[in-house]
């Protein structure tokens, strides 16, 4: 029997890291008169295009609101689908039903966990036919418009190949970067690679606003269209109109970031590749530490790039380990250690088997890993011995 060592306080999977300066910056914002858009959320926009280089960024509320304007943009109808993975969170799915389109799931990679080009064609082979340089979805008879890649958990997808899929079928990239902020993939940032990037702010991502998103893109059109319909289809911005009048252009959303959150994310910012090194030496101290244990297997590097890793995501086989992945969990739970999942397919949601019908069959992959899978603490702000606290207790459990 192992003397079990628990900690005094509990160590949630993560945690923001908010600095003095940052307290300090709100502050300051809050004393200002200004809370909602204004100078700050210029000036975030501004720092965050130069820190991913791209030509436009354009801030909201969330990366939901993002994924959502970006689909709004392209003219999605309910004529179209969209293709993305089974393995992600509801709001990558959620906004394409939000157009009444098809989301159409590919299964993953059984190493990254991610969408390749091996998991669309086989999705493509099976649901879709080529029409007119289109591709239909045949059940449905509707023209797959776009596709979403996930950089799941910071490890980045095969841009090049996703992109000239893509460009045959005459289909928009939009890129959920909700987990990929700060992440290079073949030299370049993520921010550049698709038509439209999409990033997250929520409190447990790369950097925090509290709530939060970015959309990066290269089209200065787009960019204008996004600025609009992030705040009613205004066709001019608040902070920058010198008389009353302003026009209704197009139908809008109320999706704007307020200074408030621009200013902590302004902080944030700037030590974002502070956080990124520390968790990317604690990703590498799990390797180090974990890989010689029988039944976990851990999550990879970023062969493509440099991985962000917002999340440490390893899987229990209950085959090979002394406990599965539930009684991990609880034993982790114990010793004051919390454990989250990334994610529950989709197709494993009520809502979405009920809406779309999807079968568990198809998503073979993605199953086997739903069974398995486990996220551990990896957040910038762990110390060097809250990682050995989660070292020595897996080691204890498994
Ligand atoms: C993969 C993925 N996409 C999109 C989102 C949505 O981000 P937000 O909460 O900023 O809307 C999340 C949030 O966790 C996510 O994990």
């Amino acid at each position: 029997m192992s003397t079990m060592s628990i900690r005094k306080t509990f160590l949630p999977f993560a945690l923001p890291s908010i600095s003095e300066e940052a307290i300090e910056e709100v502050a300051n914002t809050l004393r200002s008169g200004w809370v909602t858009s204004g100078p700050k959320v210029k000036q975030f926009e501004s720092l965050f295009a130069d820190f991913v280089n791209s030509k436009e960024a354009i801030s909201l509320n969330s990366a939901t609101a993002g994924l959502h304007l970006c689909l709004e943009a392209i003219g999605l109808s309910e004529n179209d689908a969209v293709i993305t993975t089974a393995v992600t969170f509801t709001a990558t799915v959620e906004v394409i039903g939000y157009f009444k389109a098809q989301p159409l799931l590919t299964d993953i990679d059984p190493i990254t966990n991610l969408m390749t080009i091996e998991t669309i064609q086989s999705l493509v082979e099976k649901e879709c036919k080529v029409t007119h340089g289109n591709l239909i979805h045949k059940k449905t008879n509707k023209v797959v418009k776009a596709i979403i890649p996930v950089h799941l958990a910071g490890h980045t997808c095969d841009m090049e190949g996703i992109i000239e899929f893509a460009k045959k079928y005459n289909m928009y990239v939009i890129e959920d970067a909700a987990h990929a902020f700060p992440a290079i993939h073949k030299g370049k940032m993520i921010g550049t690679w698709g038509d439209f990037t999409v990033f997250s702010f929520y409190a447990t991502k790369g950097i925090t606003t509290g709530e939060g998103g970015m959309v990066t893109t290269e089209n200065h059109k787009m960019a204008e269209r996004l600025r609009r319909t992030r705040l009613h289809g205004i066709n001019r911005e608040v902070y920058l109109r010198p008389g009353w009048y302003y026009e209704v252009t197009d139908l809008g959303f109320k999706y704007n970031m307020t200074d408030v959150a621009a200013a902590l994310g302004v902080v944030q910012l700037k030590e974002a590749n502070y956080f990124w090194n520390r968790r990317t030496e604690i990703a590498r101290t799990y390797r180090r530490e974990l890989q010689t244990i029988p039944g976990l297997k851990l999550p990879v590097e970023d062969e493509n790039g440099a991985h962000s890793w917002h999340l440490y995501r390893m899987e229990v086989d209950p085959n090979i380990a002394r406990v599965n992945r539930e009684k991990l969990v609880l034993e982790l739970h114990k010793r004051n250690i919390g454990t989250s999942l990334h994610f529950i397919p989709i197709f494993e949601h009520s809502y979405y088997k009920n809406t779309y019908n999807y079968f568990k069959e198809d998503y073979l992959n993605s199953a086997f890993m739903y069974e398995r899978i486990l996220s551990i603490p990896l957040f910038a702000g762990m110390t060097n011995e809250d990682v050995k606290d989660v070292i020595n207790a897996i080691k204890d459990i498994v």
